[in-house]
Formats: C-alpha cells, sequence, structure tokens
C-alpha cells in the first residue's frame, strides 16, 4: 500500500506536490468515490485510479535477472554512499526493488521486479521456490553435518525448515570445500549462519539458482529481462494453492 500522491506521480500524472493538489481539488477517485484526504493509502495493483475522470496508467511490469557481483549492497539506497544494486542497472527506468536480498559479500542471482505481488510470493517460504547456494566452506564437513544442514540446524532465530545439502567438491589441500545448498526460506545470512553452526564457517558464497532461473549467459554485474515465458512459469509457480499441489520450479 502506498500514499495516493505518490502512486499518482509514479504514474507520471504530475509532481508530487501537484499531485496532492489534485486530490485535494477533488479531481481524484479511488474505487468510484472522490478522495480528499491526503493520507489515504492505495494499492495500485489493485484499486482503481481516475484523474478528472481518466483511469491513470501504471508502469509496465519488469522483471530482471542480475547476476549480482561481491561488493554491492542489495537495496535501492546506500546511506554510506556504497555502490547499490540499482547502480547496475543503467538501463533500466521503471523503479525495480530486489526480490530478497543478497550480502554485500555473497554473489549470485537476483531478481529484481516492480510487480510487488509476485515479489511477495516469490519470497514466501511457502511457495518452497528452491534457492540454490553455493559455498565454499573452511575444512571438509563430515557426512553427518552435510546430512544436518539438510535436515535442520537450530539457529538463534529457530529451526530452519529441511532442505537438500551436499559436498560437491573438496580443494586438493584439504582446507576448504564446496557445498551446495538448497534451501526454501530467506532468513538474514541463514546459509552462513547454518555452515557456521556446524564449525564450517563460508568462505565464499553464491546463490547459482532460483526455481528454474539460473545464472547461464551472464557474468558478474550483467543482467537480463525475463522472457514473458519465464515470467508465466514464476507466476504459475507461486500462484497455484501450495497446500493442494506443490508445483516445483
Ligand atoms: N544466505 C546467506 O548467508 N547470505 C546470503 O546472501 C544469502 C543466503
Amino acid at each position: 500500500m502506498e500514499r495516493l500522491q505518490k502512486v499518482l506521480a509514479h504514474a507520471g500524472v504530475a509532481s508530487r506536490r501537484h499531485c496532492e493538489e489534485l486530490i485535494v481539488e477533488g479531481r481524484v477517485q479511488v474505487n468510484g468515490k472522490v478522495v480528499k484526504e491526503l493520507g489515504v493509502k492505495v494499492d495500485p495493483a489493485i484499486d482503481r485510479i481516475m484523474v478528472d475522470g481518466r483511469p491513470i496508467r501504471l508502469e509496465e511490469h519488469v522483471y530482471i535477472l542480475l547476476y549480482k557481483p561481491t561488493g554491492v549492497i542489495t537495496s535501492l539506497h546506500d546511506p554510506q554512499g556504497r555502490r547499490v544494486v540499482t547502480d547496475l542497472l543503467k538501463g533500466v527506468k521503471e523503479r525495480v526493488y530486489p526480490v530478497g536480498r543478497l550480502d554485500y559479500d555473497t554473489s549470485g542471482l537476483l531478481l529484481l521486479t516492480n510487480d510487488g505481488e509476485l515479489a511477495n510470493r516469490l519470497a514466501h517460504p511457502s511457495h518452497e521456490i528452491d534457492k540454490v547456494y553455493r559455498a565454499w566452506v573452511k575444512g571438509v564437513p563430515a557426512p553427518e553435518k552435510v546430512r544436518k544442514l539438510a535436515a535442520g540446524i537450530m539457529l538463534e532465530d529457530g529451526m530452519t525448515a529441511p532442505g537438500q545439502a551436499k559436498l560437491i567438491k573438496t580443494a586438493p589441500k584439504g582446507n576448504k570445500s564446496l557445498l551446495e545448498l538448497i534451501i526454501h526460506e530467506g532468513r538474514n545470512r541463514q546459509v552462513r549462519r547454518m555452515c557456521e553452526a556446524i564449525g564450517h564457517p563460508v568462505l565464499t558464497l553464491e546463490r547459482v539458482r532460483l526455481g528454474f532461473l539460473s545464472l547461464e549467459g551472464l557474468r558478474p554485474g550483467e543482467y537480463r529481462p525475463l522472457t514473458s515465458a519465464e515470467v508465466k512459469r514464476l507466476k504459475s509457480a507461486v500462484t497455484i494453492d501450495s497446500k493442494s499441489a506443490r508445483k516445483r520450479v
């Protein structure tokens, strides 16, 4: 939900200030009713908003798949002036925001969109969208520890939901190993905390897949729009009632 004047301004009706004047003058309707107060909040995806009897034009939905490099903040703005992910999207004029987050020192697949509905659904663990991470960790975790990662680990904010974990390889010197983890939650620094909890701290971390989406064809810092077929497939993966029939993407 956003303030009406902000939604109007985003739709290109006028500046935010001028939009406030339009509201006070009684020229704006929401769901058929004139709204003259400035505090009103609306959902542009659901509410019918008109100015002088004409529906406002909403921004097209855009869906961007970014290969986030390390050293970039998953945010729209950083008070400390560090690089943020949207700095990498030079050709994108719509106001997209990230779906979930990757740490400053995590690289990999990050989806950005202005489709709030899809973003919320994708972020919700009930839809069980696979988030696949590859982590180089210190040392060589014993099979029992790898099984624990998959079954669930007690962290300070509770038990992690079951996922999958496997040891991909160990460096020749045996001082580090590459793990692949598939999780469905998106808790703060979750993978790092899980690996720390089994005594094998993360050295580097990358998200390599989100559902059926991979990083194929992209290098760190590059991005591409999703195809319409990909958008359709993502939507269908999170629209379906996850209790009655779970569809994996
Ligand atoms: N888990 C983490 O620990 N960090 C990330 O960036 C993503 C998942």
